[in-house]
């Protein structure tokens, strides 16, 4: 086992990200439900760091209300490149003594077991810095990795600087470094200003280390973990990518995934096993999902919605903000918002509660047993009792509560008189 020193990390999400053309700072685009700056947020926690930094410039407001409170975030002012942005954290490392983990927001699909043995790597191999590097068939627009006869790291050609033989290298700069904390700040001092854009590159440490000390690059073994997104062609592949890495988690924990074609699981869901989402399904994030529920085709999951196991949802369902009770069916054409529905409840056919008043959301209560008959409209606040029903067609109106055990129909819904 090697000795894993102790690190911290810093995230750049400072730049504009212009190729993206958006108001958004590029790292809160999401990919699959998550803003980007979260799956790298979630890997550098698995590598247990004394701190996390993100470097926030455009949109820093957003990015402050994005990350939680147990990660600092330092402002660059002025968007000087990507060695000036990590400058900004000198202050708050200052005097600490172990690894510097850097990591670019836009490199979201990198794996905490990559990053895991990069940190290895570099305790065992009594370098300044190691970098994470890997070969591809096309290297358009990545830092050439440049090295000497031996081997060794000699220095990053971004491809704005190359010459035409530099262009032709194919190992490229994923742009994930673990530095020595000390070394790394004294070469970015000695960094220059790149003449062309006024910036300060962090690939430009490299070479300075590089002259005096030692740089290895390690050669990622995953290729898709190390695609960097500069553009909304990058999202869109990116999001392909994180997809299907999701679904393999699922049906590899005992999800039955029919389709995996035409499902959407977003980043941050749970889900039971032996439950079978059956194709055209999205599940966004946040949802949690109990076992041996059959959910789908064609279903849409939003908002926090917790489903009870098994329970059934089914053909063109949407639920939002609603809590599912144990083995409730909601089977067909149904919109449920803001609802508590409890256990082994029946929704029929084209059930809506209508939950939003066009000023406010409220909330529909459907407690255990309950029948819903077709095409029920509930209109918002309103509580359907234990083991109640409605008429198929029944309107019933906010607040004329049903009581337990108790039918009504028609529109406005009013309560029948019990059989005798
Ligand atoms: C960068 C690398 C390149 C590498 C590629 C991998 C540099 C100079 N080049 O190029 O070698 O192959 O990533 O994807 O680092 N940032 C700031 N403040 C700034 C400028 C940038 O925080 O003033 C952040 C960005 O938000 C981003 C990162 O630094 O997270 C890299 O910047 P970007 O413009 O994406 O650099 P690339 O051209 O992709
Ligand atoms: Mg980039």
């Amino acid at each position: 086992m090697h000795k894993i020193l102790k690190s911290a990390v810093v995230i750049l999400a400072a730049g504009k990200g212009t190729r993206m053309k958006s108001d958004l700072p590029k790292a809160l685009h999401k990919i699959c439900g998550w803003p980007m700056l979260k799956f790298l947020i979630k890997t550098a926690k698995a590598l247990n760091p004394e701190k996390i930094i993100v470097v926030g410039g455009h949109g820093l407001e957003l990015l402050r209300q994005a990350v939680g409170k147990d990660v600092k975030i330092v402002h660059q002012k002025a968007l000087l490149g990507s060695g000036h942005a990590v400058n900004q954290a000198a202050k708050l490392l200052k005097g600490f003594s172990g690894s510097v983990v850097i990591l670019y927001c836009d490199t979201p699909l990198l794996s905490a077991a990559t990053l895991k043995g990069l940190l290895e790597d570099h305790a065992s191999g009594r370098a300044d810095c190691t970098l994470l590097s890997v070969t591809v068939d096309r290297p358009e627009g990545y830092g050439r990795i440049k090295k000497d006869p031996s081997g060794a790291v000699e220095k990053i050609v971004e491809e704005n600087d190359a010459t035409e033989a530099e262009k032709k290298i194919h190992e490229i700069n994923v742009g994930c470094y673990v530095f020595d904390g000390r070394k790394l700040f004294e070469s970015l001092k000695k960094a220059p200003r790149n003449p062309g854009k006024n910036e300060t590159y962090l690939t430009d440490t490299i070479e300075i280390l590089s002259k005096n000390g030692k740089v290895s690059a390690v050669s990622a073994r995953n290729l898709e973990e190390t695609m960097g997104i500069n553009t909304r062609h990058h999202l869109a592949e990116a999001q392909g990518i994180m997809q299907k890495k999701i679904l393999d988690e699922w049906i590899e924990k005992g999800v039955r995934i029919r389709d995996p074609r035409t499902t959407v699981i977003d980043a941050g869901v749970r889900i039971g096993v032996d439950t079978e989402i059956l194709s055209h399904t999205v599940i966004e994030a946040g949802c949690v999902i109990g076992k041996k529920c059959v959910i789908g085709p064609f279903t849409r999951l939003r908002g926090a919605t917790v489903v009870g196991d098994g329970a059934v949802i089914g053909n063109f369902v949407e639920i939002v903000r609603c809590k599912i009770g144990r083995k409730t069916q909601v089977k067909h054409l149904s919109y449920l918002g803001d609802a508590e529905v409890g256990e082994s409840v029946n929704i029929g056919a084209g059930t809506i509660t209508a939950n939003y008043d066009g000023k406010k959301k409220h909330h529909t209560v459907i407690k255990d047993r309950a029948q819903i008959g077709s095409g029920t409209v509930l209109i918002a606040p309103v509580v359907i009792g234990r083991g109640a029903r409605t008429g198929a067609g029944s309107i019933v109106t906010k607040g004329k509560n049903v009581p337990d055990g108790r039918v009504v129909v028609g529109v406005p819904a009013r309560v029948l008189s019990k059989r005798k």
